[in-house]
This record gives structure tokens, sequence and C-alpha cells, in this order.
């Protein structure tokens, strides 16, 4: 079975995340390198990542013109990472053009394109908040309209919340990768995290692939929590 589990490596320095990534790399199928760790620690912190045969997913939703989301995409995927986010929102040129340079820059390179996935709906964002910045739509169909226009440029994948992969999960093309973080083990506490699911029922929902942090780093021994995660997964 392939480890479906990317660890969250929200932390501020190069040394606590490869610390992290020592202890958890055999029991994991990847990290995710987000705003907080890349803007301290740089590229450097993702090559360094790559270097111990770690998959890694760059979390910096890009959003931006086409040709700057597209000059940024090329330059992860020199990086070598496996997953990196775009705001759906961006629109489907921008979006296109993440897919594009992705597709692109992989043959260049003789690598695997990695899976672009749109980033929909913030789920810090309720309907209220969405009517502030000039959206009348309800966050449901908010998600759903941004899903398929992120399908229809050509993404692979989409990272959605526990709470939304059912429904996503029988609008969209089966090819369609899923990624959720809001992701609990049976019995832990749920942070700052309100909608959440365990992994196994996240994978039974639809989920492709689990974003889980706290509930690994911040566990005493967290080598021994993603293990246990990983045996929570067995059938
Ligand atoms: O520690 P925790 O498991 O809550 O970490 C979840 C990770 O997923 C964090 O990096 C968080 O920023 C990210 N995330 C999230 N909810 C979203 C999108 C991303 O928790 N809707």
């Amino acid at each position: 079975m392939r480890n479906p589990v990317f660890v969250a490596l929200d932390v501020p320095t190069a040394e606590e995340a490869l610390d992290l990534v020592r202890e958890l790399a055999p029991a994991v199928g990847g990290f995710k390198i987000g705003s907080e760790l890349f803007t301290a620690a740089g590229p450097d912190i993702v090559r360094a990542v790559r270097r111990t045969g770690a998959q890694v997913f760059l979390d910096l939703k890009f959003h931006d013109i086409p040709n700057t989301v597209a000059r940024a995409v090329a330059a992860a995927v020199r990086l070598d990472v496996q997953m990196l986010t775009v705001h759906a929102s961006g629109g489907l040129a921008m979006l296109q053009a993440a897919e594009e340079a992705a597709q692109q820059t992989a043959a260049q390179t003789g690598r695997n394109a990695p899976l672009v996935l749109a980033v929909t709906v913030l789920t810090s964002l309720d309907s209220a908040a969405l009517a502030e910045v000039g959206c009348d739509d309800h966050v449901g169909r908010q998600v759903e309209r941004l899903a398929a226009l992120a399908v229809r440029a050509g993404l692979r994948g989409l990272v959605c919340s526990p709470l939304e992969v059912a429904g996503l999960r029988q609008m969209l093309p089966s090819h369609v990768q899923l990624v959720t973080p809001g992701i609990r083990p049976e019995g832990g506490g749920a942070d700052d995290q309100r909608r959440t699911l365990t992994p196994r029922q996240a994978l039974e929902a639809g989920a492709d692939w689990l974003v889980i942090g706290r509930p690994i780093t911040a566990a005493p021994q967290p080598r021994l929590a993603a293990e246990k995660i990983l045996r929570s997964l067995e059938l």
C-alpha cells in the first residue's frame, strides 16, 4: 500500500524541520512545506528534504498573473517537488498556465510532472466572509464551482476539507486526486481544527492523500504517532 500521509512541517527553522524528517521519513509518505518554513529557510530546505529521498508537497498557494504563476511552478518543478498548490480563484488562464508549466518543465528536466493542486475556498472563510470579498454564493457552491474550474483547466488534484471529500468525489472525474488536511486520529484533540475526520474515515470518503501536522509533530513520540496512524489505515 502506498503511504498516503504527508506530514505538515509547520516549524520555523530548517533544523527543526530536518529533525522531524529524519525521525519520520520511514513512517510517512512525504512532507508538506508551507509558507512559514519556506519563508524562513528558503528553497534549501526543499532540497534538503528531497535529498533524504522523501517526497515534498510545496504548499505556497500561488495566486498571481498566469505568467508569474507559470514561472513559479517551473521553479518548483526544478526543486523536484511532487505536489504544489495554486489558488483556483486565480482563474482559468492562471490554472492552465500552472498545469502547462508543470508538464513542460518536467518534460524538459526529465522528471514526472508534480501534482498541481487547486485550493478552492480557504476553510477559514464562511459565507459571510466570502460575501465581504464580493462572492455571494454559499461556501459549498463556491467550492464546487472552483473545483469544476480547476478540472476544466486540466488540473489533476485538489485540496479540500474532510467534509468536502465525499461530495467532490461524486462530482469530479475519478482520476482527480483529493488531498485533505483537518485530519485527527481517534481519541486525539482537535487543536484549532473544527470539522475533522479520522485518517481512515477520510480515505473511505475518497481522499487520496492526508495532510497531518500536530497529531504527529506535537506528539511526545512523533514516529510512534505516525506508525499508529498507519496501522489504523490497514484493513
Ligand atoms: O496540525 P494540523 O494537522 O492541523 O495541520 C494541518 C496542515 O494543513 C497545516 O499546515 C494547515 O495550514 C494546513 N491546512 C489546514 N486546513 C486547510 C488547509 C490547509 O489545516 N483548509
